[in-house]
């Protein structure tokens, strides 16, 4: 068949990580427009990847280019409205950067339209390509040390931010489990953003999944943050170290190393065979990624409501914005700043 044609929306540095991706497949895609509020910013991608058209407004876009995928890499804040928009314009797939949406309202109405409209949504949690992500999920579906009963992961820089990422691998090594329940904690006393939308200070969670696996998640908690992963087991241990995975369990004998190694697949060639309709489903769909969208958001509804959030929940609101809206979390050290996209 023809080669799909891609028109890319925000042309920041994660749209050159999809520039380059997509060159990797000549045979299958071309980026035949690409789209920025900024004129410099459309311009200068487009003369580094040799795209023909540029735009400042998007929806001019949709409606010029008879796309066949969109690709959305604007701020966080504008994923749904872009990706409903691109939905509504006949495409036949999106992919849209991570996280998916800053509430489930907007996760919800960017499936609601796809869903409509029949098109391939991707979000794009892509470390469910590397190849420790997958291995560590074989070998606790093996049960090599026995039922997962706590994960703990530690990192920094926001929840919507790196923890999208931290929450979406967790799930994945667990075998993508629904969520029972989550409680949580946040603290907002600078006024802080993140690529223009409001974040907390720091914020933990403990998430309880279907099969009673526990994640203990914190972000941006007083340091040291780690870098790995690590599983309790009922019949070991478990954690990533660098490229590999190491265990230990009643049996192994000291700890057991091993190399992952991966199917050859990224996100763009499993989208490719998506579309074709060569697979069923993508790892990174926006039903996966929504699942991701209701722990954040049911940390921040945690604090509102002041107890135990049992999932599914119908706050289609962002519970953050609420507490702050509210008063909830009033800002002690006034100034507002962005730590990804200075004001
Ligand atoms: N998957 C990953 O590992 C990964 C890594 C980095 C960033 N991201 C995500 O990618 C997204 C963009 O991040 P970035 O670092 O590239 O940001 P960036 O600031 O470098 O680029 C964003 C671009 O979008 C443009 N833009 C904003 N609103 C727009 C609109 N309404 N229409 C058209 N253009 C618009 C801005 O002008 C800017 O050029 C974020 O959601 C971020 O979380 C994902």
């Amino acid at each position: 068949m023809d080669k799909y044609r891609v028109g890319i929306v925000g042309c920041g540095g994660i749209a050159h990580f999809h520039g380059q991706n997509y060159n990797r497949y000549p045979n299958d895609f071309e980026i035949v427009a690409a789209a920025d509020v900024s004129q410099e910013s459309v311009d200068k991608y487009c003369q580094e990847f040799e795209i023909p058209t540029a735009y400042t407004d998007y929806q001019k876009m949709l409606t010029d280019e008879h796309l066949d995928i969109v690709t959305v890499c604007t701020w966080q804040g504008t994923h749904a409205e872009i990706t409903v928009a691109a939905a509504e314009s006949g495409v036949k797939g999106i992919l849209c950067e991570k996280p998916m949406a800053i509430s489930l309202g907007q996760a919800d109405a960017m499936i609601g339209a796809c869903e409509k409209n029949k098109v391939k949504l991707v979000i794009g949690h892509q470390r469910r390509f590397e190849a420790i992500y997958p291995e560590a999920r074989r070998l606790l579906a093996d049960g090599v040390i026995g039922e997962p009963i706590s994960v703990v992961r530690r990192v920094g820089s926001g929840l919507l931010n790196w923890g999208t990422h931290v929450i979406d691998m967790t799930r994945q090594i667990l075998g993508d489990p629904s969520t029972s329940w989550v409680i949580g904690q946040v603290e907002r006393k600078t006024d802080r953003y993140e690529r223009r939308c409001r974040i907390e200070d720091l914020c933990m969670g403990l998430i309880c999944f279907e099969n009673d696996t526990r994640l203990i998640l914190e972000i941006d908690m007083p340091k040291p943050h780690m870098n790995n992963i690590l599983i309790q087991g009922s019949n070991g241990t478990m954690s990533s170290d660098g490229g590999k995975l190491k265990y230990l369990n009643g049996d192994s004998n000291g700890w057991q190393i091993v190399e992952p190694k991966s199917d050859g697949r990224d996100l763009w060639s499993e989208f490719k065979l998506w579309l074709d309709g060569d697979i069923d489903d993508h790892r990174c769909s926006g039903y996966q990624a929504r699942g991701t969208v209701e722990i954040m958001m049911a940390i921040y509804e945690s604090v509102r409501t002041r107890g135990l959030v049992h999932i599914p929940f119908q706050t289609p609101e962002s519970p953050l914005e609420l507490l702050i809206d509210n008063g909830m979390l009033p800002v002690e050290t006034p100034g507002k700043y962005d730590i990804r996209v200075p004001f």
